[in-house]
C-alpha cells in the first residue's frame, strides 16, 4: 500500500536532509580547504613563531604591548592565538579596534577565511564579524570582532565594563589618534575594576616605553588608591615565565612588583626584504605632475612584475591623477602590460575599497593610488614599488580660527620609512621618493599625536558622556594643553551638550550617542525640534557630508559647462547644503535606473550610493534615539523649510562664518582670516553678504567647502539663542 504524499518515512526525511544540506556542506567544505590552504601562509609570518610567547604572557600579565612591523602577522594571527585560551572562556569575545573602516572590515573577511568559518552570517558557525560606522556586521556567535575605534567607543556608552569582551586588542597604537589615546584611558581605567580583562596593544614601531609608562603608572596609582583593587589571583599568578634566550621579553620595572606582573612587551621582527630608495634631484611643486611620469617610468622601464602603490594627499589629488594615469594609459602598445588604477581613500565605499585585494588580471600591473591609509593600516599584497609624495593631509587645529582644518604637510620620517617598508613585504622593492634626500633628513622624526594638533570637543564628549568628571585627571598618554581642554569645553558649552557646571546636558547624552562630530550631531538634533521640524532634510544632506564629494570634479572649462546644464534641476542658489538635499531627493525619487540618473547629473554613482546607505542607517539611529518626534517628510521643501533647514547648520557651526568684504574677498568672524569659496561648491563665484561652511581646508590657499548662503541676522538670532 502507498503512503500518502504527506507522511515522511524515516527513509525520507533523512534523504531530505542530505539533499537540503549538501549546498552547506559544499560551502562548509569549500571554507575548510580555503582554511588549509591560508594555514601555510600564516606559518610563514614571523608571529607565528612567537604564538606561544604571546599566550605565556597573556597567561601571566594583563597587558600585553607588542611591537612588529606591518605585515608581521599582529592583527590577523593574534586575536586567533588567544580565542582557545583558558582565561577566554567561552562565549569569551576578543574586541580588535582599528583606525579604518577597509582594514576592520577586510581584516574580518581574512581572519574567517583563515579560521575556515563564514563572515557574519547568522549561522552558529560564523566567529567573526565587524563593526564600523554605518555598518554593523555581528551575530550571536561571534567572538573575534573588528571594530572602528569610533565603535568600541560607542559601545563603552551602552556597557562602560564592555562586560562581553575578555579581551580589548588596541590595533595600530602607533597612529595615536585621539580615539586610540581615550581607548587606552578608558581601558586602563576599566582594567582597576575588571581584572580578568586583558588589553594588548600592538604598534608597528617599536616604541615601547612609553606605553609602558602609561599602564605602569595607572596601575600604581589605582592600587594606591584603592587597595581592595589588589586582587589575590593577580598576586598567585607571581612572575611571569620568560624564555630566558629571549631578549626582546620584558618583565617591566623590577622596582615595582604591580607593574611586573602586568605588563610584558613583546617584539616581532619584520619579514623585510632589502628595498632601493631613490630621490629627487631637485624639490616639485607639482606632485602630480611629478608622480604621473614615475608612475609610468616605472611601468615602462622597469622589466620586473609588481603592483606600485602611490602615496597622495587625498580624494582629490588621488582623482585628478587616477584621471591623468588611465588617459595615458590608453596610449600604450601592447608591448606594455595595461594597467589598472585604483583608489583608496577613507571615503570611498566599501565595495569599492575591497577591490585593492584582489589580485591583478593576467598581464596587468595594479597602480594603487591612496593616501596614508595604506601606510601600515592595510596589507596590500603584490606590491614592489612605492611613490611617496612626502605629504599628507592632515586635521590641525587652527587657534585663530577656533577649529580644525585640513592641511596638506610634509609627513615624519617614522611615515616615510613606512611607506618605503611596503614596497619590499615579499620581495626586494623600490621607493621612489618625489622629494630631495636633503628634504627627508629634514623631516620630524615622528608625528605629533592627534591630541596635541586637534579640536578636543568630541573628545571631552566622550569622556563626559562615559562619566569622566574632571577631564584634567583623565589618564591620556600625551596630555595635552591644558588651554585646548577648556576651549573644547567651552565648545560644548555653546553647542549646548554641557551645561554651566560642566556636566553633560540631555543634548550631550543625545549628541554622544550619534557617530557625528559634536556639531553635525547638534546640527541635528536643532532639526529634530517641533520649531525647526526638518530631521529628514538634515539627514539628507548630513549623510552627503559624510561620504565623498557626491559631483565629479571637473577641470575644463567646456566640462564645467556640460555640469551647469547637467546639474541644472539640481542647483540650489542658496548654497551647497540645499544642493545636496535637492541631490538626495532627486536620486530617492528615482526608482528605474539611479545608474543612468547619477550619469545624466554627472554625479558619482559610487557615492551616492554611500549616501543613501549613510541616510538610512542615520534615519534608524535617529529613530531609535526617538528624534522624529514631528512630522517625518515633507511633500516639497518649500522656502520656509529651507531657511530652517540652514539655520540648523548655523547651530552646529557657528564659529565656521565669514562675511563679504568690499574686495570681493571674505574674512571669517572667529580669527578674521582671509578665506575663499572653494571652486567645488555652487557659490564659487558669487559675492553673497556672508557664508556658512563645514569645512576649512588649506591647499595653495584657505578654502571654505560644503558653503551656504547666510544672513548675519540669523547669526545673531542664533548667537542670542546661545545665551
Ligand atoms: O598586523 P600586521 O601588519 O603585523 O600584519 P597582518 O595585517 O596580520 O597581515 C599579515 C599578512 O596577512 C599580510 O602580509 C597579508 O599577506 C595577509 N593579509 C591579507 O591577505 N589580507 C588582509 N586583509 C590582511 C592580511
Amino acid at each position: 500500500m502507498g503512503l500518502p504524499q504527506t507522511v515522511e518515512t524515516g527513509a525520507n526525511v533523512k534523504r531530505k536532509r542530505v539533499s537540503e544540506d549538501s549546498p552547506a556542506r559544499t560551502h562548509q567544505s569549500q571554507l575548510q580547504q580555503k582554511r588549509i590552504k591560508l594555514l601555510d601562509s600564516r606559518k610563514q609570518l614571523p608571529i607565528w613563531q612567537r604564538q606561544k610567547d604571546i599566550r605565556d604572557a597573556l597567561r601571566n600579565h594583563d597587558v600585553l604591548i607588542l611591537s612588529g612591523e606591518t605585515g608581521s602577522g599582529k592583527s590577523t594571527q593574534v586575536p586567533q592565538f588567544l580565542l582557545d585560551q583558558p582565561w577566554c572562556g567561552f562565549p569569551g569575545k576578543i574586541a580588535v579596534t582599528q583606525p579604518r573602516r577597509v582594514a576592520a572590515i577586510s581584516l574580518a573577511r581574512r581572519v574567517a577565511e583563515e579560521m575556515g568559518t563564514p563572515l557574519c552570517s547568522s549561522s552558529p558557525a560564523s566567529k567573526v564579524g565587524y563593526s564600523v560606522r554605518f555598518d554593523e556586521s555581528t551575530s550571536p556567535s561571534t567572538r573575534i570582532k573588528f571594530l572602528t575605534e569610533g565603535m568600541l567607543l560607542q559601545e563603552m556608552l551602552r556597557d562602560a565594563s564592555l562586560s562581553q569582551y575578555k579581551c580589548v586588542i588596541v590595533d595600530e597604537v602607533h597612529e595615536r589618534s585621539v580615539n586610540i589615546d581615550l581607548i587606552l584611558g578608558f581601558l586602563k581605567q576599566l582594567q582597576t575594576r575588571r581584572r580578568d580583562l586583558k588589553v594588548v596593544v600592538m604598534s608597528a614601531t617599536a616604541d615601547a616605553d612609553s606605553l609602558q609608562r602609561f599602564f605602569a603608572a595607572q596601575i600604581l596609582e589605582d592600587t594606591q588608591h584603592d587597595p581592595k583593587l589588589v586582587s589575590s589571583d593577580s598576586q598567585a599568578d607571581g612572575e611571569p615565565e620568560m624564555d630566558a634566550d629571549d631578549a626582546s621579553w620584558h618583565g617591566f620595572g623590577d622596582e615595582d612588583q604591580r607593574s611586573s606582573s602586568n605588563i610584558a612587551t613583546c617584539h616581532v621582527e619584520g619579514r623585510q626584504y632589502p628595498v632601493i630608495t631613490r630621490y629627487l634631484d631637485s624639490p616639485t611643486e607639482d606632485t602630480i605632475e611629478a608622480a604621473l611620469h614615475r608612475i609610468f617610468q616605472i611601468h615602462c622601464k622597469e622589466p620586473t612584475p609588481g603592483d606600485l602603490l602611490v602615496f597622495m594627499t587625498g580624494q582629490e589629488a588621488i582623482q585628478s591623477l587616477q584621471k591623468l594615469v588611465e588617459e595615458y594609459a590608453l596610449g600604450l602598445t601592447t608591448d606594455y602590460p595595461k594597467m589598472l588604477v585604483l583608489p583608496l581613500f577613507a571615503a570611498l565605499p566599501q565595495t569599492a575599497q575591497q577591490l585593492i585585494f584582489q589580485p591583478a588580471p593576467r598581464n596587468t600591473r595594479k597602480v594603487i593610488l591612496t593616501t596614508n591609509i595604506a601606510e601600515t593600516s592595510v596589507t596590500v599584497p603584490g606590491v614592489r614599488f612605492v611613490v611617496d609624495t612626502g605629504k599628507a593631509k592632515v586635521k590641525q587645529f587652527r587657534n585663530r580660527l577656533g577649529l580644525d582644518s585640513l592641511l596638506v604637510k610634509q609627513i615624519s620620517k617614522s611615515s616615510a620609512d613606512q611607506r618605503k617598508g611596503r614596497a619590499g613585504r615579499e620581495a626586494a622593492g623600490q621607493c621612489y621618493r618625489l622629494y630631495t634626500e636633503e628634504a627627508y633628513t629634514s623631516l620630524d622624526k615622528d608625528s605629533t599625536p592627534e591630541v596635541l594638533r586637534c579640536d578636543l570637543s568630541q573628545a571631552v564628549l566622550t569622556m563626559k558622556a562615559r562619566g569622566v568628571g574632571d577631564i584634567l585627571r583623565f589618564p591620556l598618554l600625551t596630555p595635552p594643553p591644558k588651554e585646548a581642554m577648556e576651549k573644547a569645553l567651552l565648545q560644548l558649552l555653546e553647542l549646548g551638550a554641557l551645561d554651566e557646571h560642566g556636566n553633560i546636558s540631555p543634548i550631550g547624552r543625545k549628541i554622544a550617542r550619534l557617530p557625528l562630530t559634536p556639531a553635525l550631531g547638534r546640527v541635528i538634533i536643532e532639526a529634530a525640534t517641533p520649531e525647526m521640524d526638518c530631521l529628514v532634510e538634515v539627514i539628507d544632506i548630513v549623510a552627503c557630508l559624510s561620504v565623498e564629494h557626491i559631483f565629479l570634479a571637473i577641470d575644463t572649462e567646456e566640462g564645467r559647462e556640460k555640469a551647469s546644464v547637467a546639474r541644472r534641476q539640481l542647483l540650489r542658489r542658496q548654497g551647497d547644503h540645499l544642493t545636496y538635499l535637492a541631490a538626495v531627493q532627486a536620486c530617492a525619487a528615482e526608482q528605474s535606473d539611479r545608474r543612468r540618473w547619477a550619469d545624466d547629473h554627472m554625479i558619482s554613482h559610487r557615492a551616492m550610493q554611500s549616501v543613501m546607505d549613510v541616510r538610512k542607517q542615520l534615519t534608524a539611529q535617529c529613530r531609535q534615539a526617538k528624534l522624529f518626534t514631528t512630522q517625518e517628510a515633507h511633500p516639497a521643501t518649500d522656502e520656509a523649510t529651507q531657511e530652517r533647514i540652514v539655520k540648523c547648520f548655523l547651530r552646529g557651526f557657528s564659529s565656521n562664518v565669514a562675511r563679504a568684504c568690499p574686495d570681493g574677498s571674505y574674512k571669517t568672524f572667529a580669527g578674521n582670516q582671509t578665506v575663499a569659496i572653494h571652486p567645488s561648491s555652487v557659490l564659487f563665484g558669487r559675492k553673497v553678504e556672508a557664508i556658512l561652511y563645514n569645512q576649512f581646508v588649506y591647499t595653495n590657499k584657505a578654502y571654505a567647502r560644503d558653503v551656504s548662503v547666510v544672513q548675519l541676522r540669523w547669526l545673531e538670532e542664533a548667537l542670542a539663542g546661545m545665551t
